[in-house]
């Protein structure tokens, strides 16, 4: 696909992400020519021709922008940390807000269950948190839906991403430990910045006035 100069191809997680990212853009007056909700189409340009949204799955976002195929894009810090992406990670922006938590059935006491089984989208992160507590577990890794896992007693407790609680209230789980917060972040190639800068800077300037300070 060829990739007009001064055009700023940005990789976005899908879904709730890519809703909150493109509401941000809008404000700021850069409009898309599809709906991301409701799309099927994986590249919007926006009505300028300056700009392309590539909707990608949230894992995949920083290897889109570590490969330069996208000049950057808006990703959850959870994804970063995960994959060990070789990108710069810029700032965070107040979007896509969520925690890293323990999960499971009320009353999991998972600091003392010998031979602790924890499943997980993020296996490096629940390693990291579990090891610094000292806790020693079997990790399994899903790609989703990782709330069955205790439901059906394939493990003790899940390592996951809560946002509204919802998926947890309808499955009869609860937080049992929040390990940290999250939002989006906003991630460039690392040849872009040098060889886009000017344009790259415009984008970062319109959605730094959404940044989040706390982070
Ligand atoms: C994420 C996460 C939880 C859910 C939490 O999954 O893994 O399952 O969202 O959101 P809530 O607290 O607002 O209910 P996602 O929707 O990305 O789907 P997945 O399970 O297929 O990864």
């Amino acid at each position: 696909m060829q990739n007009r100069s001064n055009l700023i191809r940005l990789a976005v997680a899908k879904g709730r992400v890519a809703k909150e990212a493109v509401k941000m853009l809008g404000r700021f007056g850069i409009e898309f020519t599809e709906d991301v909700s409701t799309t099927r189409k994986l590249i919007i340009p926006d009505k300028t021709g300056n700009y392309e949204i590539v909707l990608v799955k949230p894992s995949d976002a920083p290897t889109y922008v570590e490969e330069g195929v996208c000049d950057c894009g808006i990703v959850g810090r959870d994804i970063i940390v995960e994959n060990d992406s070789d990108v710069f990670v810029l700032f965070s922006l107040d979007i896509g807000k969520c925690a890293l938590c323990v999960a499971g059935k009320e009353g999991t006491d998972f600091r003392n269950i010998p031979g602790l089984k924890v499943a997980s989208k993020f296996v490096n992160s629940a390693r990291n948190f579990l090891s610094s507590q000292g806790i020693e577990a079997d990790i399994i890794k899903l790609n989703g839906s990782v709330e069955l896992a205790p439901i059906l007693g394939m493990s003790d407790v899940i390592v996951d991403i809560v946002e509204t609680g919802t998926t947890l209230k309808e499955n009869g789980l609860v937080v049992l430990e929040k390990i940290n917060d999250i939002s989006s972040v906003f991630i460039v190639n690392k040849a872009a910045l040098k060889t886009k800068y000017k344009d790259i800077k415009i984008l970062m300037d319109i959605l730094r006035g959404n940044e989040n300070e706390n982070n």
